[in-house]
């Protein structure tokens, strides 16, 4: 997919050269001087007309009609050079890899030089970059019979540099890919119907993941879990004629089994809302409501390919919430795998329950760092939007951790309260230890107190990606639909890991 090349990058043949310009105002110097001399001056000319623009995200293309061995080149605008940062660098990388895609060229060099500022170094260029390539070519094929032309995707790119080692450039990009690949397969799972990916099939996903990357894999059965008595995960699946699976991957880089980071992920495979149903209008679009899996296998790939020095364990709720003659109803109270009791309040607050099994399974597995992630309350969306992720946290310093990771990112989370009056509302029942929906004032962080109650005393941070797994709209990085959010975060999560002793 990638060279690097530290010579000159006007002589080699490309289709084309693409290359960055800042506002200062535009100038050609440097390297850019020569390639402006061979064209006697003429680019400088372009740029004082306009037809060349340094503005942000503006592209143009001139065409070298053979006065090069490069065919077309694309200047990028930038902007001002200080107000250039990681993250709006591979927003711009990403319409630039839609552009040439949408033009069909298969192939491309990046002058990446052109494109580093004092804050942004070659390497983050080169890490922005393969994201990018990756991000914005991704296309969920779905099931039309009569499918488009089958798309022209980039399939090798060159980047010239001279600001950073070969061999360090390299090993950016192919980062950079790795992260942008992962994030496309959660957006797959997540964007696949409910009929197509069942809790058996993500099971089955993971497994091979397993295989792959050579993770310890265990599958829970419904029998299993009956034997141990994860009475939640079981009630929510009650309804469904698809068996539940609890799906756990295990992936030891350290000698001795601890310091283990918990991913905990809801795989809500479809949400009907059980008894207390969804609209008709609001239950559509809930076969993503296993964006939070989504997002855990998504980072589980990244940490297989990378290898990060870390001990990690992946848990991973999974049924439908239905319903039907066996299923779970309002007023029911079940029994937890924590021993806790539960009245069922509210068959729609689903994600809660399942969540509450895993918490637990994860600590039985020795997590003693736990972040769940899950699409898990409308009020998330209400609260904050679809920009931004909700989180609940009960340890300050785990959450600096989440934070860090979610700024390197570019994937932003804001977090909301947790006092202890908040936790007496899950607790408030007359018949049971908690209590799954305490009503609609702050129910977002209702949620996310009540899966606290299974974190106990253990470092958790709770992700509520209910408004940000899924985009209406494209952006510069994808399409409209599943988004991947918080495979990066997590992943560098893990990659960054302090633990705190
Ligand atoms: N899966 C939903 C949350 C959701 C809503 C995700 C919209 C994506 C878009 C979740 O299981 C749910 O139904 N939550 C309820 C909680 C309530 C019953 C306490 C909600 O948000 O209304
Ligand atoms: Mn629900
Ligand atoms: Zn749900």
């Amino acid at each position: 997919m990638f060279s690097v090349q530290i010579e000159k990058p006007f002589s080699a043949e490309h289709e084309s050269l693409i290359i960055g310009l800042f506002e200062k105002p535009a100038k050609f110097e440097g390297q850019l001087l020569e390639l402006d001399q061979a064209f006697a001056g003429g680019l400088t000319e372009l740029v004082k007309d306009g037809d060349i623009s340094a503005r942000k995200k503006k592209l143009s293309k001139i065409h070298t009609m053979g006065k090069m061995a490069v065919k077309r080149l694309y200047f990028v605008g930038l902007g001002k050079e200080a107000a250039l940062s990681f993250e709006a660098l591979r927003g711009i990388f990403g319409a630039v890899v839609k552009k040439i895609k949408e033009e069909k060229h298969e192939e491309a060099a990046v002058y990446l030089d052109s494109f580093i500022t004092e804050k942004v170094g070659a390497l983050d260029a080169a890490h922005a970059l393969g994201e990018a390539l990756a991000l914005a070519a991704y296309r969920f094929e779905g099931y039309k019979q009569k499918s488009n032309e089958p798309e022209k995707n980039i399939n090798h790119i060159t980047v010239y540099t001279e600001a950073a080692d070969e061999e360090e450039a390299m090993a950016a990009l192919t980062v950079g890919y790795v992260y942008g690949n992962a994030t496309n397969s959660a957006r797959t799972l997540v964007n696949l119907p409910g009929n197509l990916l069942t809790a058996a099939d993500l099971a089955e996903y993971a497994k091979e993941l397993g295989a792959k990357y050579d993770f310890e894999v265990e599958i829970l059965e419904k029998e299993d879990m009956l034997k141990l008595g994860m009475g939640a995960l079981l009630a929510v699946n009650q309804g469904s004629s698809e068996p539940p699976k609890m799906i756990v991957l295990k992936y030891q880089a350290k000698e001795e089994w601890k310091d283990v980071i918990g991913l905990v992920g809801k795989g809500i495979t479809f949400d009907t809302g059980g008894y207390s149903l969804k609209t008709k209008t609001g239950i559509v679009g809930m076969k993503t409501d296993m964006g939070g899996a989504a997002a855990v296998l998504g980072a589980m790939e990244i940490i297989g390919e990378l290898k990060p020095e870390q001990n990690v364990v992946a848990v991973i709720p999974a049924t439908d919430n239905m319903i039907g003659g066996h299923a779970l109803k309002p007023d029911d109270v079940i029994t937890s795998l924590s021993g806790k009791t539960i009245e069922v309040l509210n068959t729609d607050a689903e994600g809660r329950l399942v969540l509450a099994d895993a918490m637990t399974y994860a600590k039985h597995h020795g997590a003693n760092y736990l972040v769940d992630a899950a699409t898990l309350t409308g009020g998330v969306i209400t609260a904050l939007g679809t920009e931004t992720t909700g989180a609940l946290t009960n340890n300050e310093a785990w959450f600096e951790q989440v934070l860090e990771a979610s700024f390197e990112a570019g994937e932003p989370i804001w977090r909301l309260p947790l006092f202890e009056r908040d936790k007496e509302r899950v607790r408030n029942s007359k018949i049971a230890d908690l209590n799954n929906s305490p009503g609609s004032e702050g129910h977002a962080i209702m949620g996310g107190a009540f899966i606290g109650e299974f974190a106990e005393d253990t470092p958790w941070v709770h992700l509520d990606i209910a408004g940000t797994a899924v985009r209406k709209n494209a952006n510069d990085l994808g399409p409209a639909g599943a988004t991947g959010v918080m495979v990066r975060t997590l992943a560098l999560l893990v990659e960054r890991f302090e633990t705190e002793e």
